[in-house]
């Protein structure tokens, strides 16, 4: 297997096999993401970090990533600094900054733009969210963090829950529950369903997803996904208000689940969660979200092609 100088675009790119493999390397990253253990591995190389859109976790954990693996970053988290602002199109923003880095994670309002900056660009291009489009770093960390909290992916019950319309993570992660024959349920007010090329994808896969409006049979549910309605990517704010507040994660949904049940989140959320789930073993959202860090960095020494 050889990542060296692969971009990181959609998770479809990706096979099985090639998952497990980023995630067992990822799980050797722990205890250096951690802090516990110090790693020179990426010491000389440099990464460029370019956001067009708002990030906290992803930007902060790839960040986090290359330094702990003492590599350097450089980059921007506000476009409006930039040349972009002066007209520059994303074909050269991308051409200068390869010129300057050995890999270049994006984000960006755009679907597609990833796709676009890894043909222009020589360096690997990671996807760091592409518009509504794709997010296969979130992809990955979310498989990583199954996998972790309870032991396997496959025949697991897995409900993902809010904005699958919009929610980038969800288009990502559907499409790899399916490669791992996990049982989904989409959960989602009818205008914010999963599109329609993502349901035939997962039966492509031979898992045919279940779609519901309400959460209900939550005994029999091991992952409870929950998303945040992507206001920003509506084109009418009117049509926010109306799905607005659909869900809510409490204490009284929660009572007849089972023990084991996790209740992840990309993060951030707004009132999806409420916060005296926080304290309950339920909540696996903040360590799903420290989980960023052991997998990104699996994917920098991978496609830097310091690790095979
Ligand atoms: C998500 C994103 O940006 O798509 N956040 C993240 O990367 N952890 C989810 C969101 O914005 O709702």
């Amino acid at each position: 297997m050889n990542f060296k100088g692969r971009d990181i675009v959609s998770i479809r790119d990706f096979t099985k096999e090639e998952i497990i493999h980023i995630l067992n390397v990822a799980e050797k990253m722990f205890p250096i993401a951690k802090g516990e253990e110090k790693s020179e591995l990426l010491h000389g190389y440099i990464m460029a970090s370019l956001f067009f859109e708002p990030s906290t976790r992803t930007r902060l954990s790839f960040e986090a990533a290359m330094k702990r693996l003492g590599g350097s970053v450089i980059g921007f988290a506000q476009p409006g600094t930039t040349s972009v602002m002066k007209g520059e199109t994303l074909a050269d923003t991308i051409r200068t900054a390869e010129s300057y880095c050995d890999v270049i994670v994006m984000r960006h309002p755009m679907e597609g733009s990833a796709r676009m900056a890894a043909e222009f660009a020589s360096v690997p291009i990671i996807n760091g969210g592409d518009g509504a489009g794709h997010h296969p770093t979130q992809c990955l960390l979310d498989l990583f963090t199954i996998r972790k909290e309870i032991g396997s992916i496959e025949g697991k019950k897995i409900a993902l829950v809010g904005d699958l319309k919009y929610g980038r993570t969800v288009h990502s992660l559907a499409y790899a529950l399916a490669l791992f024959k996990a049982e989904m349920i989409f959960i989602a007010p009818e205008q914010l369903q999963m599109p329609k090329e993502v349901v035939d994808e997962c039966m492509k896969l031979g898992v045919e997803p279940e779609i519901a409006n309400d959460i209900t049979n939550i005994e029999d549910i091991d992952v409870l996904y929950v998303t945040r309605i992507q206001k920003e990517r509506f084109p009418d704010p009117e049509e926010y208000n109306k799905v607005a507040g659909s869900y809510r994660i409490d204490m009284n949904l929660l009572k007849n689940a089972k023990d084991e049940l996790i209740v992840m989140h990309p993060l951030p959320r707004v009132d999806e969660i409420s916060p005296e789930v926080d304290k309950t073993k339920h909540a696996a959202y903040f360590r799903q979200t420290f989980n960023g860090v052991p997998v990104r960095m699996a994917l920098l020494a991978l496609v830097l092609g310091v690790v095979k």
